[in-house]
């Protein structure tokens, strides 16, 4: 259905419509260069749309078609390795269109409509199937197979299914009611992707970062926040992620960074390697992309865009994890659009809703069983960057209302140099206790208490450094100057990673947590060896104690750590006491 309107104001990137009777939510094209847009608004005759585009020099008068659709993605094969804008178009597809030149009014397919794909039937003839049923399979990069799965809302019996090549909109399979399938299906954006049962969150993220990890987990299926000062390092930490955490695909939205941060994204992305089969990382990454200099409005819609996809890959039983950077970028686009349809404003100029979209967006996160009958899960991570690095600003707050964890980047840390800055006092993770299980099955029994004790240690160290600040520490009892020295191993040999080492990039769990029991275990010999009076300047300066600070950066962990801790056991025994 398409009715003609014509334009009635133009604001920025929102103009006023009449005459074309929409839905909310429908997308329209606006003036003569068909600019795309989206009804957010519906007042008596006239419509407000948020045109993704530029919309300078746009007059009243020009006409609106609606085209009676809400705004929708392509889902299919070719996902995966695509590099989009907010609305899906490719970014290469829109390159080689414009050439260097800025047009308007440019349309790109999300799916390519002439690569040809190996479709291999699972299901057939007579089988009865359902929304989100598996029809068959396409070999869609190297080692990611994609489910071509029936829409959602269709149902029926399988009259004919054909295997061979096709285009991502041949028909693959007909229902015996006439219904047409083929390997594309499109999505509203603004709405979840139904699944059989939302499920709780039961394993870790592994992302081979030990502070994230060992401190302050995620779970498969949960979601995080990592607030930030500028150059604190929330993009490094999402890239980290990204690169190491055990999902099977990646969603990457830059949303509204600084034009040249973004072109370092599109630049790095396709050069990164999967550290796990030494492929392209982005053959199972999707990248969208929207810099500063793009209209707020599309940065709006790239964000649904991105968890679109995410939960059409869940829906085939895939761990995907999606990372926002940053979401306050999203969140002024928002700011920023209610201040041109003259809404009554909230705190700091953000709409009443701020709170509301935000938690509509981290919902769609989550463990789930998929309508075909498969365990998978999106996993959410946002990173917001608040103005001055002062957390209480509305987007920091209304974030962690909703999120279940908090990496706390911290300037004073990343000027200190202590890398990853995320601060270990005022983090927190509400799975831990969910994950406690897992890891006394797959980590060891004593983990969560070796990882309370180290908690508890730092936080006596944060007590104590109030009394050295006035005292020095020479007048603290000794055993109170092992509490700091031990603390101080925690936070140098175990909190410090340093992302582009190339061993110490990525720590398994297993090395964790050797890593933090020979810390403790340091500890312990120390303590036992200050009570039976071995005197205190010897405890400190045992040469395995040195040793274990290097102990992370060797190829040969195992070995390394087996001899540190023999020649440690052994200066104990000399120094007497153990
Ligand atoms: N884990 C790490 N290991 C080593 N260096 C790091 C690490 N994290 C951050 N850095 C250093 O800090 C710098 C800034 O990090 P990053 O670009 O991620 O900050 P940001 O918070 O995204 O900044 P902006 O606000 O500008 O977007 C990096 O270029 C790097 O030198
Ligand atoms: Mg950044």
């Amino acid at each position: 259905m398409e009715v003609n309107g014509e334009i009635y104001r133009v604001a920025g990137p929102v103009v006023t419509v009449i005459g074309i009777k929409p839905r909310m939510y429908d997308v329209v094209k606006v003036g003569h260069e068909g600019l795309m847009g989206e009804v957010i608004r519906i007042k008596g005759e006239q419509a407000t749309v948020q045109v993704y585009e530029d919309t300078s020099g746009l007059k009243p008068g020009e006409p609106v078609m609606n085209t009676g659709l809400p705004l929708s993605v392509e889902l299919g094969p070719g996902l995966l390795e695509s590099i989009y804008d907010g609305i899906q178009r490719p970014l290469p597809v829109l390159q080689e269109k414009m050439g260097n030149f800025i047009q308007r009014g440019v349309t790109a397919n999300g799916l390519d409509r002439e690569r040809v794909w190996e479709f291999k039937p699972t299901a057939s003839k007579g089988n009865e199937v359902k929304g989100g049923s598996i029809l068959g399979l396409v070999q869609e990069t190297k080692n990611i197979e994609h489910k071509i799965m029936v829409p959602p809302a269709i149902s029926g019996t399988i009259k004919e299914i054909k295997a061979g090549s096709f285009k991502v909109d041949e028909t693959i399979c007909v229902l015996t009611d006439g219904t047409e399938i083929s390997m594309m299906q499109k999505w509203p954006v603004r709405g979840p992707r139904p699944v059989a049962k939302k499920l709780m969150p039961t394993k870790p993220l592994i992302t081979g970062q030990r502070i994230l990890d060992g401190m302050f987990p995620i779970a498969k299926g949960g979601t995080a926040a990592i607030p930030g000062p500028f150059g604190s390092g929330k993009t490094v930490t999402q890239q980290q992620l990204a690169k190491w955490s055990d999902t099977d695909i990646v969603v990457y939205i830059g949303c509204g960074e600084r034009g040249n941060e973004m072109a370092d994204v599109l630049n790095e992305f396709p050069e990164l390697e999967d550290p796990k089969t030494g492929r392209p990382l982005m053959e199972r990454t999707v990248l969208i992309a929207n810099t500063s200099n793009m209209p707020v409005a599309a940065r709006e819609a790239s964000v649904y865009t991105g968890i679109t996809i995410a939960e059409y890959y869940r829906d085939m039983g895939y761990d995907v994890s999606l990372m926002a950077d940053s979401s306050s970028r999203w969140a002024e686009a928002m700011r920023e659009i209610s201040s041109r349809l003259e809404e009554m404003p909230g705190e700091e100029g953000y709409p009443a809703y701020l709170s509301a979209r935000l938690s509509e967006f981290y919902e769609r996160a989550g463990a789930v069983n998929s309508l075909a009958g498969l365990d998978g899960s999106i996993t959410v991570i946002g990173a917001v960057s608040p103005p001055g690095g002062d957390f209480s600003e509305p987007v920091t707050q209304n974030t962690l209302r909703i999120v279940k964890v908090f990496w706390a980047l911290d300037a004073k840390l990343s000027q200190r140099r202590h890398f990853p800055s995320i601060n270990w006092l005022t983090s927190y993770s509400l799975y831990t206790e969910g994950l406690a299980d897992w890891y006394s099955e797959n980590v060891g029994a004593d983990w969560t208490q070796l990882r309370d004790d180290a908690m508890d240690l730092l936080q006596q160290e944060s007590e104590l450094q109030e009394i050295v600040q006035l005292v020095g520490s020479d007048a603290l009892p000794e055993d109170q100057q092992l509490t700091l020295e031990v603390a101080r191993m925690v936070r140098e040999y175990f909190l410090q990673q340093n992302a582009f080492h190339p061993v110490d990039t990525y720590c398994p769990f297993d090395k964790q947590y050797k890593l933090l029991k020979s810390i403790t275990r340091y500890g312990e010999m120390a303590t036992a060896a200050l009570e039976a009076g071995a005197p205190m300047n010897k405890i400190i300066t045992i040469k395995a104690k040195d040793e274990l600070a290097k102990i992370k950066y060797e190829e040969d962990f195992d070995a390394a750590l087996d001899a540190v801790m023999k020649k440690m056991d052994e200066e104990f025994a000399q120094i007497g006491g153990n």
